[in-house]
């Protein structure tokens, strides 16, 4: 189902591991070249190594940014912009949850900022990048539990309200919203945006916040018998990045390969118009604003 991506640039952020170290692997097969992005030199250097083993990969290069820092994600973004002309695949992957509050040093609250804010920021700082493309697909990785979050984005990014799975949801909502209003913004244009939701997928999603932590989460999968391998959880990812079936589709939210619906409140467009506008503020950006 998957096309060549020869000659096609893909960047990838939260590389190292998981769902977009798997990612990186099969697009590396594909022909891609790719850009892969983490916080870990050590980990990006393995991961480059392997992807060139493979005699399909175009070209593979490692760039370390900590997403949670906006100086960090505006410089990757630089380093991305001088080193490609132009952008085909953006895969707004990394992500994070964190079981108490924490303000990056930025002092915004660390789940929002890395899974939300990040991805928001680097896009947009690369939209010319992706205009330079013939045609830029633009997958934001969000998750099945986008489901459970009312979007009281405000309210969850105030120590006092913190409550780690709401934060964790709303985060997936907002890269779901996201997706939807660039879908919207750039209609007509060369650039498309959908969401992915991976699936379960047994991966270090969770470590930081300790191992029973993890296994709560791993476990919970495991248990209704659908712990996906990081390998399974990136296939719909490089379906979406690479499959002719999906040029020109947009604003659309995929699992296993199929469109699925995503909650009524990810669909609301007045709220999306609100968290784009407060996103824009956050991060000191006037792009695509109307
Ligand atoms: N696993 C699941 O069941 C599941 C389900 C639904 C959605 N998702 C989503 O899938 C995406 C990938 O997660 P995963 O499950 O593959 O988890 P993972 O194994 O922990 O991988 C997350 C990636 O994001 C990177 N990352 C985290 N914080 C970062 C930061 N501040 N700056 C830069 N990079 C950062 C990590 O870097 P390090 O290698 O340095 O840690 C790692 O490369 C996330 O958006 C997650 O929300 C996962």
């Amino acid at each position: 189902m998957g096309g060549t991506l020869k000659g096609k640039t893909c960047v990838i952020t939260g590389a190292t591991s998981g769902i977009g170290r798997a990612a990186a692997v099969q697009l590396g097969g594909l022909g891609a070249d790719l850009i892969l992005t983490g916080r870990d030199r050590r980990k990006g250097a393995d991961l480059v190594r392997k992807v060139r083993r493979d005699p399909a990969c175009g070209s593979a290069h490692f760039l370390r940014a900590d997403l949670s820092i906006q100086r960090e994600v505006r410089e990757l973004a630089a380093a991305i912009r001088s080193r490609c002309a132009r952008v085909d695949v953006l895969i707004n992957n990394a992500g994070a949850r964190f079981d108490t509050f924490r303000l990056t040093t930025d002092t915004i609250e660390s789940t929002f900022a890395t899974n939300h804010l990040s991805h928001f920021l680097l896009t947009l700082l690369l939209l010319d990048t992706l205009r330079a493309a013939e045609a830029a697909r633009v997958i934001t990785v969000s998750s099945g539990t986008h489901g459970g979050a009312i979007g009281d984005f405000e309210r969850q990014l105030r120590r006092e309200n913190y409550d780690r799975k709401a934060a964790y949801g709303n985060s997936k909502l907002a890269n779901l919203m996201f997706a939807y209003e660039l879908a919207r913004r750039v209609k007509g244009t060369n650039i498309t945006s959908n969401a992915v939701d991976p699936g379960g997928v047994a991966t270090n999603l969770g470590r930081n916040n300790g191992i029973v932590s993890w296994l709560r989460h791993v476990g919970y999968y495991a248990l209704k018998g659908e712990l996906l391998s990081p390998e399974k959880g990136a296939e719909t990812i490089v379906f979406l990045a690479s499959s002719p079936a999906i040029e020109g589709v947009s604003g659309k939210y995929y699992f296993r390969k199929r469109e699925i619906e995503s909650s009524g409140i990810s669909k609301d467009e007045a709220a999306a118009k609100r968290l784009w506008e407060s996103s824009l503020r956050m991060t000191g950006l006037d792009y695509l604003s109307k």
